[in-house]
């Protein structure tokens, strides 16, 4: 593939031009960081995981109705996308307590959360990626509370769905991030990544609360054999229909 301008590059895809103006190619790398970025390193293969892992679970939503930047995969760590502008806003979905949300309000990690939480987070490395409330959302213009409200409920239904479908391979979706972008017509469509760098899920065959761990929290908390992990997730997706 023959790249064409770089428009941007972040810590793990770089995005390209081509020579459609309505369609951008997302490179997928190996690299990954935690932390915002203090922590780095590489997980081999992560890429082509990733993509591959993408690709699939945005054409299973699409076909059942979730609209999404997804047009094809040139190669296997490489993503057409339909061009959209990116909404500073890092939805995230938790069915379980885990991670951020333990820390800090010290709820017991795997409390079942029934509604799903639905957490907005500022897209800015800068200032750490900090949670917002839906007053701050206003103040700060990110989105109309129209947009907000859209993205709350495609957030619900997408984790509906994902969380049949990873149900389906074995594994439980804890919880995960989602990045919308606004197409030509103002609509909200999925974009960015779906992948164990994205989502923590957990191995129902594994009691052990390390052991049943096959997302980057492997790799965030050092509990090795992050790329096998990786790949097992991908093998068992792959294994489920679209
Ligand atoms: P958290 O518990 O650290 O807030 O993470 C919640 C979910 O969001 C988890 O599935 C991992 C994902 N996530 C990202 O995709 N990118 C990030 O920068 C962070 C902090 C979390
Ligand atoms: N990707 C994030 C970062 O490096 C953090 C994470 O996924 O834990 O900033």
């Amino acid at each position: 593939m023959s790249y064409e301008q770089k428009l941007y590059e972040g810590k793990a895809k770089i995005l390209y031009a081509t020579e459609d103006l309505n369609v951008l190619l997302t490179f997928f790398k190996d690299d990954a960081t935690a932390f915002n970025a203090q922590k780095r390193g590489t997980i081999v293969g992560k890429g082509e995981i990733n993509c591959k892992m993408s690709s699939h679970l945005f054409q299973m939503l699409e076909a059942q109705g979730v609209p999404t930047h997804f047009v094809d995969c040139p190669s296997a760590n490489e993503m057409r996308v339909r061009a959209v502008k990116i909404v500073p806003i890092e939805v995230v979905v938790r069915n379980l307590a885990a991670g951020s949300l333990c820390k800090q309000t010290g709820l017991a990690q795997g409390t079942e959360l029934n509604p799903p939480l639905v957490e907005f987070y500022y897209k800015n490395d800068d200032l750490g990626d900090p949670l917002l409330t839906e007053d701050r959302l206003r103040v700060m213009q990110l989105a109309t509370p129209d947009q907000v409200a859209e993205l709350r409920s495609l957030a619900l239904r997408i984790n509906e769905v994902l969380s049949a479908f990873f149900q389906n391979c074995g594994i439980t979706l804890v919880d995960f991030k989602l990045e919308f972008g606004v197409d030509g017509s103002d609509r909200l469509i999925l974009a960015d990544e779906i992948s164990p760098d994205t989502c923590r899920l957990w191995n129902q065959e594994e009691s052990d609360p390390d052991k049943r761990v096959m997302d980057k929290d492997r790799f965030r908390r050092d509990l090795g054999d992050v790329e096998a992990a990786y790949q097992r997730v991908l093998d068992r997706v792959l294994a489920q229909p679209i």
